[in-house]
């Protein structure tokens, strides 16, 4: 860790003491679990794949069964990792501190998975399809049929083929990943709830996101402004580091676990 003990203590003191706590986390949180990040050199998934022709609405009406592959072969990923300390740490706090929030940029569940509730997902969750026609969400189904999906509108389940829905009464709607893709706004309910979280906030820890993605980016100014104190949780510098209060330069399970002040795993 880049702070010396010392000061290391101070911000830890900080975060324990805060009212009201806002975490903002993003895929470095998850990396530790065996998540790939997206931006980082060699291992990050934009690294290896084009987001223009696998996370945009063009891409998804040109190629639908490729983006969905893309997304069933994320979801194999994530359903074979666990949450980490870092998860546990952060579940374990919210636990106690009922004046914690949770907003993650990540679409993978593991906060969730480590037992945090009323997390705020800002860019969506791979565990659901949405319908292009009625918007309703869905649970993805464990037994997936693979290729592209449909369901009938007002069905509350996935139906499979185009086929077999045309079969029954319409409206029919297709099916794609519950994901904001780029270009699409926020949920808007989940933007304003971060918003609002975070001009309340009396500290926020940002923890394993490079931000560059706006709007969620911008979180931890705008509470700053508010007044709030910005500790930043990060192995590299960032986008935000000229900005926050405090960094601390470690890894999500190594650093979290710590500032949280939970007894070694
Ligand atoms: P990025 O891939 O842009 O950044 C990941 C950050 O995690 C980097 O700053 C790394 O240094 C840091 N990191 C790596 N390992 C870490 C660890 N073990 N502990 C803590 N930090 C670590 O990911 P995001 O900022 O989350 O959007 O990206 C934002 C959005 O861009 C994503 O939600 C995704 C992507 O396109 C959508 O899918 C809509």
């Amino acid at each position: 860790m880049l702070l010396c003990a010392h000061e290391f203590a101070a911000v830890a003191e900080r975060v324990q003491q805060a009212p009201r706590l806002l975490v903002l986390t993003g895929a470095g949180m998850s990396a530790e679990s065996g998540v790939p990040t997206f931006r980082e050199a060699q291992t990050g998934l934009w690294a290896r794949f084009s987001p223009e022709d696998l996370a945009t609405p063009q891409a998804f009406a040109a190629t639908p069964e490729r983006v969905l592959d893309w997304y069933r072969w994320r979801r194999d990923l994530v359903a074979k990792a666990a949450p980490n300390a870092g998860h546990r740490a952060l579940a374990q706090w919210q636990r106690g501190h009922p004046g914690m929030d949770l907003v993650t940029q990540n679409v993978d569940g593991l906060h969730q998975r480590a037992g945090s509730t009323g997390v705020v997902e800002l860019h969506g969750r791979l565990s659901h399809l949405r319908c292009e026609q009625c918007a309703q969400s869905l649970p993805w189904p464990d037994d997936d049929p693979g290729g592209v999906l449909w369901h009938q509108c007002g069905s509350g389940s996935v139906g499979g083929s185009r086929k077999s829905i045309a079969a029954l009464a319409a409206p029919a709607g297709r099916l794609r990943p519950d994901i904001v893709w780029f270009g699409e706004a926020l949920p808007a309910a989940a933007w304003e709830h971060a918003e609002r979280r975070a001009r309340e906030a009396d500290v926020v820890l940002v923890v394993g996101t490079s931000g560059l993605v706006h709007p969620a980016a911008a979180l931890p100014s705008i509470a700053q402004r508010a007044g709030a104190y910005v500790v930043e949780v990060n192995p590299q510098p960032t986008a935000l580091s000229p900005e926050v209060d405090a960094c601390v330069s470690g890894t999500a399970a190594e650093v979290l676990p710590q500032l949280l002040a939970m007894p070694p795993a």
